[in-house]
């Protein structure tokens, strides 16, 4: 049984990434969804808030568990025993951006690998980004995003 790392940014957290981890989990002894920490990205959520939202959204999943992680995402990987990075693809260019990254972790540590699971088309053009806008603009958001995160949108704006 292997224990697989889906990493991402969480800002926040939307229905799509909740499909990756819906259809993830079944497939592994143990998922952590661990937000990376990038320190130079501008984020609308804390860490803690992201750590927050993601555990209130996957609380109904027996074996997912969430963290964050500061350095590079092979390290993490190594430190909890996890063989497998899983990413969501959502397009083309989604594909070339992340085959990219997959290669550069590979190249970093050939024990990991990087599995792609094609996103729902339904929601394949979910991104965090619009969710983060229309709800600057005072859009209702709850078609994208689960419960917590319509309340948590509607308390930082
Ligand atoms: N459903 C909805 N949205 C999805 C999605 C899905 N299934 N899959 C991806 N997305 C969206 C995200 O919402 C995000 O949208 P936004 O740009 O509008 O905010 C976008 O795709 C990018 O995804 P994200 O998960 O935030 O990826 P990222 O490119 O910021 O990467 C890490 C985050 C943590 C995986 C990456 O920075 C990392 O590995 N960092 C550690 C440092 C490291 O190891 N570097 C070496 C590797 S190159």
């Amino acid at each position: 049984m292997i224990k697989a790392v889906y990493s991402g940014s969480f800002d926040p957290p939307t229905l799509g990434h909740l499909d990756i981890i819906r259809r993830a989990a079944p497939m592994f002894e143990q998922l952590v969804v661990c937000i990376g920490v990038n320190p130079k990205k501008q984020t609308l959520f804390s860490v803690q808030d992201r750590l927050d939202l993601l555990r209130q959204a996957t609380s109904e999943f027996g074996n997912v568990d969430v963290d964050s992680c500061a350095g590079l995402l092979v390290d993490y990987c190594r430190s909890i025993g996890a063989g497998v990075i899983v990413r969501g693809l959502r397009s083309c260019s989604d594909f070339d951006y992340e085959s990219q990254m997959a290669l550069v972790n590979r190249a970093l540590d050939s024990g990991i690998e990087t599995v792609f699971l094609l996103a729902d088309p339904a929601k394949s053009f979910i991104s965090s980004s619009a969710v983060r806008e229309m709800a600057l603009f005072g859009r209702d958001v709850s078609q994208f995003v689960p419960d917590c995160v319509v309340h948590a949108m509607k308390s930082v704006h």
